[in-house]
């Protein structure tokens, strides 16, 4: 199993204001491009990937919306509308939540209540964590178990206080060379260096 944690800093956790941010200061097809990349092959799917996307731009709490590839029945097209109308319908069913609550949304899609941090927690009871970082272990190097799970922000950078945070919860700094490339470009990259072993 693959894990993909999207940190999206910029993306409002408002569904409107979610659908209007492409293109603008938010960049939010950078969700799209993400779910596109993690999950999609051409004609097919992965059945192996889990998705988080954390959307962090918010009146009251953080939404984490969970993509479950492998129980996703509908998953209704790959286009960037299609996507997001698929966070959107996340976000509009965690109206009203308190915090630290889930919600079933579709089969295959869950949204809670709950920060980016307390999130990479729970996952770092079973999971290997990886943060991408360009200063990190170049990944041709990196030996990889049965659930590694990846770290990865949108156009804002992780703030320095986490990487304190990930280094306690053992993350492993993970490089795909010195280029800065899109959240999207580093999922391809992670899928083919670990479909080739
Ligand atoms: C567009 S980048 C973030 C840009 C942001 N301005 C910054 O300075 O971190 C999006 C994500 O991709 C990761 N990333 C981009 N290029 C990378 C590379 N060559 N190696 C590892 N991670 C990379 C970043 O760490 C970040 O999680």
């Amino acid at each position: 199993m693959r894990t993909f944690v999207l940190r999206a800093r910029a993306a409002p956790t408002d569904s409107a204001r979610l659908l209007a941010g492409v293109g603008g200061e938010a960049h939010t097809e950078i969700l799209a491009h993400v779910l596109m990349n993690a999950i999609f092959v051409a004609q097919s799917h992965r059945e192996d990937v889990i998705v988080y996307l954390v959307l962090e731009s918010t009146p009251d709490y953080s939404r984490s919306v969970r993509f479950e590839a492998q129980a996703m029945r509908d998953l209704g097209g790959f286009d960037e509308r299609a996507l997001l109308a698929k966070v959107a319908r996340a976000l509009d069913a965690s109206r009203g939540m308190g915090k630290d609550e889930e919600r079933p949304v579709e089969a295959g899609v869950r949204v809670q209540t709950i920060s980016f941090e307390r999130l990479v927690e729970q996952l770092a009871v079973d999971h290997r964590l990886y943060v991408l970082d360009r200063k990190g272990t170049p990944i041709g190097e990196q030996a990889f178990d049965e659930r590694p799970c990846f770290l990865l922000t949108d156009h804002i950078p992780m703030p320095k206080k986490t990487f304190g945070i990930l280094d306690r919860l053992g993350a492993t700094r993970l490089s795909l060379g010195p280029r800065m490339l899109f959240a999207s470009q580093c999922v391809v990259l992670i899928h083919h260096a670990l479909d080739g072993r």
